[in-house]
């Protein structure tokens, strides 16, 4: 066969998005059907009646090492996107018409990107760059790298190293919105009298079309951004800032739109979070977060041209500590085990701590961490960012002040918190980086015994809390379940877990 022709954009394309779609099967579908059979060096799954095998790796993170395949009569044939989108929908019933365009879209996203980052330049900031290299986006997504609207996306995208004007607006004093501290955004430009400045994202205006008049005014194109992983937040040199937009456009589960209590909740948590966090770093001093101390908007546009201004990671890490986003770690030069160690202690343990001794809930998914590398790449900080999916546990924080609907955007009862703080820091995040420094699954039995020493000790001095009593004996892991929050077409925060082998164990 021509290895040309399978190393094609669209052929790499295509596989990464048959392996992101197989591994949500085996989660979610055939997993939880008892429909899958170790049988190594493949794994054996039935979906919509039919036998599939994959040579599979990695744990739960479930690496493949050759294309999946599927039993036809009695052959072992070539498994495809389409195939398998039909599989799983066998299984899944009640049909989703949407679904099968996602999945093809997030493929032909994906197909665009590696056609155009060859040719495009890494920014030279080395943080910039691991917030740049998420080229396959979630592992356990089905639609990874889907972006709504038309093709303008391309221009906006991190992967493939776009960086753009910010447009500014004028917008009048008396049709202010804000909150907190917000004042970087003035180093953006010059408004004229009677208005202040606020900064948007172009693809956002394009999108929302505002209309321009009184209250808002047009001040053309501004300095120029860097996007990061998530798209809709940008680095801003200029203001030494990083800037969360709003974002008409779905990205994996969510139109990623900033609510106008999310906005106060930000500040909000900032506020809350500082002393914790405090405390925290008082004890592990590797302990980093980004504040979000304000924002801006537009009265008549709060949701769709609000912007939360964020701390960059540089101005959080210590001197001589490279801050790299988690989801970009490769297998590093020292000894993985040892770089395992130092990884799981900078994360795993100030996680833990804000969720038993300060009742806060973080979400360290590979996307909101980022590791704090130093001179030798050995983990040494942690730094922690997104204040949207960070909650306070109900019962322990007094929001008797805020408005009803900030205080419940800000709260989780604890069973849920603690859900969804083992699912981002186990299932997310330490599995994914376990599977990525482990040359094969011998290797990732020793990190895991390691890991386990290190919580075990963190559990004895916490006072052994039952939850992780639970979890240090084994108990099953709860997996995102995104491919059926997709499939019912439900909010994000709707999305249920299904229950997963626990490595500790
Ligand atoms: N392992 C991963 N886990 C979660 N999200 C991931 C992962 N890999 C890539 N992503 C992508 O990262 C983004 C995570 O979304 P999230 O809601 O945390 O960010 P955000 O709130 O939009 O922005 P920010 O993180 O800048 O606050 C999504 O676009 C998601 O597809
Ligand atoms: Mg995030």
């Amino acid at each position: 066969m021509n290895s040309l022709v399978l190393d094609s954009p669209a052929a790499l394309a295509e596989e990464a998005t048959l392996a992101a779609l197989l591994r949500c099967c085996i989660r979610e579908v055939a997993g939880p059907r008892g429909h899958v059979w170790p049988a190594p060096p493949y794994l054996l799954l039935r979906v919509g009646g039919e036998l599939l095998r994959v040579r599979a790796r990695g744990g739960a993170a479930l690496r493949f090492d050759a294309p999946p395949e599927r039993l036809v009569r009695g052959a072992w044939a070539p498994l495809s996107v389409a195939d398998l989108v039909r599989l799983a929908a066998t299984d899944l019933g009640d049909g989703n018409a949407e679904f099968a365009g996602q999945v093809a879209a997030s493929r032909a996203a994906l197909a665009a990107i590696l056609e155009a980052r060859p040719a495009a330049t890494p920014p030279q900031d080395p943080w910039l760059a691991s917030e740049q290299a998420l080229v396959y986006g979630h592992p356990f997504h089905p639609s990874p790298k889907a972006r709504g609207g038309d093709g303008a996306w391309l221009r906006y995208a991190p992967e493939t190293h776009a960086e753009f004007p910010l447009r500014l607006l004028g917008v009048r004093a008396d049709a202010v919105a804000q909150e907190g501290d917000a004042s970087v955004l003035d180093l953006l430009g010059q408004a004229p009298p009677g208005y202040r400045l606020l900064p948007a994202h172009p693809w956002q205006l394009d999108l929302l079309a505002p209309g321009f008049g009184g209250e808002l005014i047009d001040l053309g194109p501004g300095p120029t951004v860097v996007p990061t992983s998530s798209v809709r937040t940008v680095y801003s040199p200029d203001a030494g800032a990083c800037l969360k937009f709003s974002l008409d456009v779905r990205i994996t589960n969510c139109v990623r739109k900033n609510a106008w209590y999310e906005l106060t909740g930000a500040v909000e948590l900032t506020r809350r979070l500082a002393p914790a966090f405090a405390e925290v770093t008082a004890r592990f001093p590797g302990t980093r977060w980004l504040p979000e101390p304000g924002y801006r908007s537009a009265a008549g546009h709060l949701e769709g041209l609000g912007v939360i201004v964020r701390a960059s990671p540089w101005s959080v890490c210590s001197p001589g500590v490279t801050p790299v986003l988690a989801g970009a770690v490769d297998r590093p030069a020292v000894d993985p085990a040892r770089w395992w160690a130092a990884y799981v202690e900078a994360v795993a343990l100030p996680v833990l701590e804000l969720y038993f001794t300060h009742g806060v809930v973080l979400e360290p998914h590979l996307q909101n961490v980022l590791v704090g590398l130093d001179y030798e790449g050995m983990p040494v900080e942690a730094v922690f960012r997104d204040l949207e999916g960070t909650k306070l546990v109900a019962g322990r924080h007094d929001l008797s002040g805020l408005p009803p609907r900030v205080a419940e955007a800000l709260t989780y009862d604890a069973e849920r918190g603690w859900a969804r703080v083992v699912y981002c820091l186990l299932v997310n995040n330490l599995t994914e980086i376990a599977a990525t420094l482990a040359p094969d699954d011998g290797t990732l039995r020793e990190l895991w015994l390691i890991a386990r020493g290190v919580l075990d000790r963190h559990a004895e001095s916490l006072g052994r809390p039952l939850p992780l009593s639970d979890l240090l004996a084994g108990a099953p892991l709860p997996a995102k379940a995104n491919l059926s929050v997709r499939w019912a077409r439900a909010a994000d925060r709707a999305a249920g877990y299904v229950p997963i082998a626990n490595p500790l164990a």
